[in-house]
């Protein structure tokens, strides 16, 4: 039985490191260089190439080497009977939450403006406790930025799928309930999985839900966002601007709109990037589970695409 590593995008050397340290007799594979595709029953993959997962007979579980899962399934042809899991990690989340907190300490204070002005011109700065921010997924990183920001003063209000009670923040679910969660939204904050009820979200009809001079942080994933919306919406002035971590494209073309609208801020799929080291044990975890026939941690419900 064999542990097969798949990163196309990323140095899997982080990952092979933390698992042999923890695990030093797994049977490790790292893809391509694959000696016996029967032997694998575990994969822990980000963005894997489409199709592959055919030449694996024997593979069981799937573990995404992030909090998404949207790399995975969005594969057509993974047999529905492979268990898939995601991360959950309290870096993963803190990271989210100070990223989350430091974007919009950019936007009210103006730092961007000021660090590019080269000019002696102070601005007019509104404070926390001006803002109510609107989170949208309040899952674990959506309750985690709320919990962040509560503690830094702003109003939080928090939008899911199904009721929740949160310390501290006003919530929202479904869809009957979601101009009312925009309607006082002054930052909003995409936090939601990419699932077919989610994907092209953060539309013109949305955003017009909005108070006019809203500010739209998307941290999530780039197909919640339809672009050209953003761009029209921002450029009529409805739109205050936008903090833009996740890409329809990644990398970000280097002739796409967004690098040069001095309105949109755009970092490079930073916001929380999952760590090896503290990851692993949860992976290794449920890898022994497989094998002793236990129940997984951390599944993913395909029907809900999250
Ligand atoms: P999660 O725990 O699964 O939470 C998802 C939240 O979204 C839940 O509150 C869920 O509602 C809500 N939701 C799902 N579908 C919905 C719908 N149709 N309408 C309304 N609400 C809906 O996920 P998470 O761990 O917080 O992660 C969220 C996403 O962040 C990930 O999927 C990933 O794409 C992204 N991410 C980005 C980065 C980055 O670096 N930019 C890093 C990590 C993660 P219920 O609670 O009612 O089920
Ligand atoms: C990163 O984007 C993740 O899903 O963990």
């Amino acid at each position: 039985m064999s542990f097969l590593i798949i990163s196309s995008q990323r140095d899997p050397k982080g990952w092979v490191q933390a698992l042999k340290e923890k695990q030093p007799d797994l049977d490790l594979e790292v893809y391509p260089d694959v000696a016996d595709p029967s032997k694998v029953e575990f994969a822990l993959s980000w963005k894997h190439p489409h199709g592959i997962f055919k030449d694996y007979p024997n593979l069981k579980v799937i573990a995404s080497m992030g909090a998404g899962i949207d790399h995975i399934i969005e594969d057509p042809d993974i047999p529905k009977n492979i268990k898939i899991t995601r991360v959950i990690d309290e870096q993963l989340t803190r990271d989210m939450s100070v990223f989350v907190l430091a974007l919009i300490m950019d936007y009210i204070r103006n730092l961007s403006f000021h660090y590019c002005s080269k000019e002696w011109k102070p601005t007019k700065y509104l404070r926390p406790e001006e803002i109510q921010v609107g989170i949208m997924g309040m899952g674990i990183l959506g309750v985690g930025v709320a919990e962040k920001l509560i503690r830094n003063k702003f109003h939080v209000t928090g939008w899911s799928r199904t009721k929740k009670e949160i310390l501290g923040v006003t919530t929202f679910h479904g869809d009957n309930e979601l101009n009312n969660f925009l309607s006082e939204t002054n930052v909003l904050v995409c936090l939601l999985p990419l699932t077919s009820e989610t994907e092209n979200i953060l539309n013109k009809q949305l955003f017009e839900k909005l108070p006019e001079g809203a500010y739209v942080i998307n941290v999530a994933r780039g197909p919640h966002l339809v672009e050209e919306d953003l761009l029209e919406m921002i450029q009529k002035g409805h739109l205050s601007g936008a903090a833009l971590d996740v890409f329809r494209k990644e990398p970000l073309p280097e002739d796409h709109p967004f690098w040069t609208n001095d309105k949109i801020r755009v970092t490079p799929h930073i916001a929380s990037v999952t760590n090896p080291k503290t990851v692993v044990p949860q992976i290794l975890d449920n890898y022994r589970r497989m094998q002793d026939g236990k129940e997984l941690e951390k599944v993913v419900d395909r029907e809900k695409e999250y």
